[in-house]
């Protein structure tokens, strides 16, 4: 026998059940984004390296030690991409997008890479939906891409979700904040984490974010950065939050928010899930109003988020949502006499005009049949013999409760469109 091969440690296949429960994840993301007036942008999945470098940060984690590059035939250094916010800000430049419209608003899902220790809902190759504003300052702006994030995850059926908002000042107040984090931490660094001292030396602000215990103990005493806030980064974040209260976002104000990206400005935010908790975010972004700049373009303020695929199925999962409620087929049509399969045939390639339709091949048992269609997560199992053909009818079971109704063939589409009504 040959080698079996495994799918790489940290990536995981998608079976017809999952991509189901994935599809309409996707769906209904895009659905909404259409409704707030957001364009599609496919990006590749590998670019530069450097890109990320200067994009997403050369002191973050992400870049230091998460990054799969590699060098191409002819050496340059490539990397498959971690995040998507880099490369839409690359396109955005590499096509004019500034040109078409004053604010460009954009959405993506896809593929991302990350070398992480895997884990519950970490994963190395994972999946996002995001979107980003491009053109604006507007704390408009911010608030709208935050309950877009809102909207989206209670649409798709989410009860249990906290939001978590913070602002970390522009470039200024930023850098002036860091230091005043930097000084108060200096004489604590004994009594931080080893992670932590390197956080130190990179970024001292995301000492701020650390969950580990004795960390915390030490960050609680922190000096906030309302503080050292000028009077317009006072007033943006003032707005977000009456705005956000205005649209009846429920949301609270972490002043430790910090997030592991190192281009934010001003407002930051995460989602977080009830049950599987405030360290692992289902999404989560913020403004940068200096990257486009970073990336070789002129001045120009942006916001947006991201928020992982997998950790929403698991927040589905874990609040039972997506469990039993959707069906992978609407009916399987079961020949059960020898001379009605013709008829199973007709009956079935009409129903495919508008349901999702299986159709056995032979005719079997019933019962083997009704088996194979529980198996298959079938809603409905329509039973054809000698009766249906010659009444011109087909038995329709309900493979839940078990309940069985004889519909007129001419009956059946329109009978079938009541029964599983949205689903
Ligand atoms: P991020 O916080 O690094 O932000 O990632 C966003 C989301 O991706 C997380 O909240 C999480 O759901 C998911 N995620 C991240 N790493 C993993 C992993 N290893 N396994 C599974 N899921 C993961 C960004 O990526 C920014 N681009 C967000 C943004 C857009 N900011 C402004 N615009």
């Amino acid at each position: 026998m040959g080698k079996k091969f495994k799918a790489m440690r940290g990536t995981h296949d998608l079976l017809p059940e999952d991509s189901q429960v994935w599809r309409r994840i996707e769906t209904v993301f895009v659905d909404l984004c259409w409704r707030y007036g957001y364009g599609e942008i496919r990006v590749p999945v590998f670019e530069a390296t450097e890109l990320f470098e200067r994009g997403t940060g050369f002191a973050t984690d992400v870049v230091q030690k998460e990054m799969y590059t590699f060098p191409d035939k002819k050496g340059r250094s490539l990397s498959l991409r971690p995040e998507g916010t880099p490369s839409v800000i690359r396109a955005y430049l590499e096509h004019g997008l500034s040109r078409k419209a004053k604010v460009a608003k954009l959405y993506y899902m896809g593929p991302m890479f990350r070398y992480d220790k895997p884990g519950a809902g970490r994963y190395r190759q994972f999946h996002q939906l995001g979107i980003e504003v491009i053109g604006t300052p507007s704390p408009q702006a911010d608030v709208e891409v935050i309950v877009l994030l809102w909207e989206y995850l209670k649409a798709i059926g989410l009860k249990d979700i906290g939001l978590r908002v913070n602002t970390l000042g522009c470039k200024e107040c930023r850098e002036r904040y860091s230091g005043v984090v930097r000084d108060f931490l200096e004489d604590r660094l004994d009594r931080l984490c080893e992670d932590c001292h390197d956080r130190f030396k990179r970024n001292p602000l995301r000492v701020l974010d650390c969950k580990v215990a004795t960390c915390k103990e030490v960050i609680a005493d922190a000096p906030e950065i309302g503080a050292v806030l000028d009077e317009e980064c006072v007033s943006h974040f003032d707005e977000v939050q009456r705005y956000l209260g205005a649209a009846g976002v429920d949301f609270h104000v972490d002043s430790k928010l910090v997030r592991g990206l190192d281009y934010y400005t001003r407002t930051v935010f995460e989602v977080y899930h009830g049950a599987t908790g405030v360290d692992s975010s289902l999404g989560g972004g913020g403004r940068y109003d200096e990257l486009v700049r970073e990336l070789g373009g002129p001045s120009t303020p942006a916001v947006g988020f991201s928020a992982g695929i997998e950790r929403i199925v698991l927040a589905l999962k874990a609040e039972e949502v997506a469990a039993g409620q959707h069906h992978l087929l609407d009916v399987y049509v079961a020949s059960i006499a020898d001379n009605s399969f013709d008829y199973a045939f007709d009956l079935a390639y009409e129903l495919r005009k508008d349901f999702r339709v299986w159709l056995e091949y032979e005719s079997r048992r019933p019962q083997k049949q009704l088996a194979a269609a529980s198996k298959m997560g079938a809603a409905y199992t329509a039973i054809v013999g000698e009766d249906e053909v010659r009444n011109k009818t087909a038995v329709f079971k309900h493979m839940e409760s078990g309940e069985q109704a004889e519909i007129r063939w001419d009956e059946a589409g329109s009978w079938l469109k009541k029964k599983l009504g949205g689903n």
